[in-house]
């Protein structure tokens, strides 16, 4: 039968299931699919074009035979099992931080950089960046190429679907509860609140959300000196980021000439008409795989720099959709070629 025989390690997750309905939506040519997870889960069944499969126990031999994993089970899980499904022939797609910043793996956003593969595919992983990085690239990457990016200031409002089934079992119980929901992943109440504070904080005061965009934007967009802000901030939204984004440039933007380079742009939908009170929303961009921009403005005191919101759904464009479009990437370029890094294809 043709087609892949594709992992997903933590296909119980908010990430993994999504995966698994993004596989299915985009027909991507699957032969069998091995839906894996922690003992927990063992038994639960996922239905993939109308069969109910069911999850198995993660473990070293789960990869036998697979040629593409998809991993959305945390980095301790990645650290542990990424290897060990690319050293048994699989071209590992990885959801977690474990391995973005590593030189010898590729960080790929397929609209801004899938150029990276499959030359720089050396240890059969692939690093799917972090969702607030994604969406951000995806409309800063035309922008630049049209007026030569130098500068970002970010703010994120980060939905709690971001921190996974925890974040979401935390708001809905919040908004019964008018205090703290015991089992919460955050530190305060989320419901009614903003927390300015997603990851863990360095000396320096930046959070780990934070760092990642710093990082994550300069590899993917090959611009280790770019100047990027991030405060991010996590909100009580269910689904979808949004992000107030300030940019400036080395050459003179216009707001008109900034929305033909967004229309034009793979995977950018323009919606910016505010005095009909259209503009990106994180509740209309759930479900959807394109990155939504809009509130385009010029700064009044410089040629050179404009503000504008950009909306995504983080479960989406922000994680399983990446994903599975780098995996059609891999696949045409394996149906292209005879290239021996993944010979086993
Ligand atoms: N949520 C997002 O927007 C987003 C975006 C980009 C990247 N990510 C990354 O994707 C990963 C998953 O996120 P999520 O939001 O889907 O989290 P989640 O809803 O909490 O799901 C976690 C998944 O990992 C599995 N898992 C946990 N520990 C395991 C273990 N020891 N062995 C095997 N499986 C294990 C869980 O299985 P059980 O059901 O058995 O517990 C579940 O399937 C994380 O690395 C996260 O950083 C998330």
């Amino acid at each position: 039968v043709a087609g892949y025989r594709v992992a997903v390690a933590g296909a119980t997750g908010l990430v993994g299931r999504a995966i698994v309905r993004v596989l299915e939506q985009r027909d991507f040519p699957v032969r069998d699919l091995v839906l894996l997870a922690s003992p927990r889960s063992a038994g639960a069944r996922i239905s993939f074009r109308g069969e109910a499969s069911e999850v198995k126990t993660l473990g070293a031999n789960s990869f036998r035979g697979c040629e593409i994993a998809f991993f959305s089970a945390g980095a301790t899980v990645s650290r542990e099992f990424a290897p060990v499904a690319a050293a048994s022939g699989c071209v590992v797609i990885d959801n977690s931080s474990a391995f973005r910043m590593e030189a010898d793996v590729p960080l790929v956003v397929p609209e801004v950089n899938a150029d990276v593969l499959p030359h720089e595919l050396g240890r059969g992983i692939i690093a799917n960046p972090n969702c607030s990085t994604i969406q951000m690239v995806v409309a800063l990457r035309p922008l630049h190429r049209a007026f030569g990016l130098q500068r970002v200031v970010v703010s994120t409002y980060q939905s709690v679907s971001g921190t996974g089934a925890r974040g979401t079992r935390a708001l809905d119980a919040e908004l019964e509860l008018s205090e703290r929901d015991e089992q919460s992943p955050y530190p305060h109440r989320i419901a009614f609140n903003a927390l300015p504070h997603i990851d863990t904080f360095d000396a320096e005061g930046w959070s780990g959300e934070e760092r990642k965009m710093i990082g994550e934007t300069r590899k993917i967009m090959r611009l280790p000196a770019l100047q990027v802000l991030p405060t991010a901030v996590r909100v009580p939204v269910r689904v979808g980021h949004s992000e107030s984004v300030y940019a400036s440039f080395g050459r003179p933007v216009s707001v008109e000439a900034a929305r033909v380079a967004l229309r034009a742009a793979p995977g950018v939908v323009v919606v910016d008409r505010p005095q009909n009170a259209e503009y990106p929303l994180a509740l209309d961009a759930e479900g959807r795989d394109e990155v939504f921009v809009g509130r385009v403005r010029q700064d009044p005191d410089d040629p050179m720099a404009i503000l504008f919101w950009v909306v995504a759904d983080n479960l989406r464009k922000g994680a399983a959709t990446n994903a599975v479009q780098i995996a059609e990437v891999v696949a045409s370029w394996h149906r292209s070629s005879n290239a021996t890094a993944v010979s086993s294809l």
